[in-house]
């Protein structure tokens, strides 16, 4: 069904879907689950689910990265080649030849491409952050640049964080030049944009430091619930998940629940659980029970999705870049060898 004709009928069907939940995201699993399975990829799809990564793409040409990648996921998500900074670096001048690249390798492997991000205050190019605009010419330029981003994906994009990190971690509005300068109405502007581009793609909103249920979490609820009653498309909500070991909120599922039970779909989008480093044993162990904890909580929910990594190597990770002495966050270390986490994740699975 055309995500315009369910905005328009969403209004009514929440209380209906609310006893249903969004089962449009959950697929038959396609085997029993709990059966051994030799890949994260075929115990997702036996838990109904998909399983991706951000991808680098300085690193596809590498055949060790690229193959994990293929063999393991079913979805992947450009760690930063959809961005602003990258997708139009000058006002009306676009680059897609990086995301155009994840996109072949996407369709050659069988997987689903998630669209990472249309609107966001970070890796914006100056013209934007610093032009200077006021309201009406703002949103004519987040407009253009949501038309032809998701225009040119459309029908290659399963998925788009319409708009990312929305939130203060009180649950106010982060004063982006967005909030600052359009006002609260820029989130709709964004969301009906990317529907006329491509309504076909899911449209989501995602955030870090929603995991667990908090005020940063409710006034993400409480806007997308706004958004439903106000028939806004909007389709889905990511839960980016950069935990910390040991920290995994206890209200996880029950806060992927809340969001599933408005009818949407909810996704685990840049799944980390940083340590600090050098790991040991003790805590590789610990990591791999938190991998699981995340991915059973989604494996629980049938509005859940899939859970997406952010990146498959410690070797390329973001963290120890923006959080000295820590890391080794990711499923396979930096020499591309296994961790306990990954076994923990196919436990999520079921599998
Ligand atoms: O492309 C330039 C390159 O030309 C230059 O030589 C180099 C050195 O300055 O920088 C390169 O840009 C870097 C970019 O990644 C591409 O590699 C930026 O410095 C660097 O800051 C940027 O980091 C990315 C970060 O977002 C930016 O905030 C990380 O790789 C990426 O993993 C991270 O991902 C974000 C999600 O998009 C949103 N959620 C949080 C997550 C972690 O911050």
């Amino acid at each position: 069904m055309r995500r315009s004709t369910v905005a328009a009928a969403v209004g009514a069907l929440v209380a209906g879907l609310a006893l249903y939940g969004s089962a449009q995201a959950q697929e038959e699993p396609v085997q029993a689950p709990g059966a051994q399975q030799s890949t994260l990829r075929a115990a997702a799809e036996a838990a109904g689910k998909f399983v991706g990564t951000a991808v680098s793409d300085g690193r596809l040409n590498d055949a060790s990265y690229s193959e994990i990648v293929s063999s393991e996921f079913s979805s992947v998500t450009a760690e930063n080649v959809m961005k602003w900074d990258t997708t139009e670096p000058n006002r009306g001048s676009f680059n897609f030849g990086p995301g155009d690249r994840l996109v072949e390798f996407a369709n050659a492997n069988d997987q689903q491409v998630y669209g990472h991000t249309l609107v966001w205050h970070n890796q914006l190019p100056g013209w934007v952050s610093n032009g200077g605009f006021g309201a009406a010419e703002l949103t004519q330029v987040m407009n253009d640049h949501i038309t032809e981003v998701a225009g040119h994906y459309a029908g290659q994009v399963a998925y788009w964080d319409v708009v990312n990190e929305a939130f203060n971690e009180d649950g106010t509005m982060r004063p982006s030049v967005f909030q600052t300068t359009i006002g609260d109405g820029w989130i709709a502007e964004a969301f009906r944009a990317a529907d006329a581009a491509d309504p076909d793609a899911k449209l989501c909103i995602n955030d870090y430091n929603v995991e667990g249920i908090n005020a940063k979490s409710d006034g993400l609820y409480n806007l997308v619930s706004g958004m439903l009653e106000q028939g806004v498309p909007v389709d889905c909500v990511g839960l980016q998940s950069h935990l910390i070991l040991g920290q995994v909120p206890g209200d996880l599922q029950e806060n992927i629940q809340r969001f599933a039970d408005l009818g949407l779909e909810v996704i685990i989008t840049e799944l980390d659980i940083r340590m600090t480093t050098p790991s040991d044993p003790n805590r590789l162990q610990q990591q791999a029970q938190d991998y699981e904890t995340v991915v059973s909580a989604c494996t629980a929910v049938p509005g859940c999705a899939g859970v997406t990594v952010w990146g498959i190597s410690d070797a390329d990770s973001w963290i120890p870049g923006v959080f000295p002495g820590e890391g080794a966050a990711c499923v396979w270390d930096e020499n591309l060898q296994r961790k306990p986490a990954y076994d923990g994740i196919l436990a999520g699975f079921g599998s």
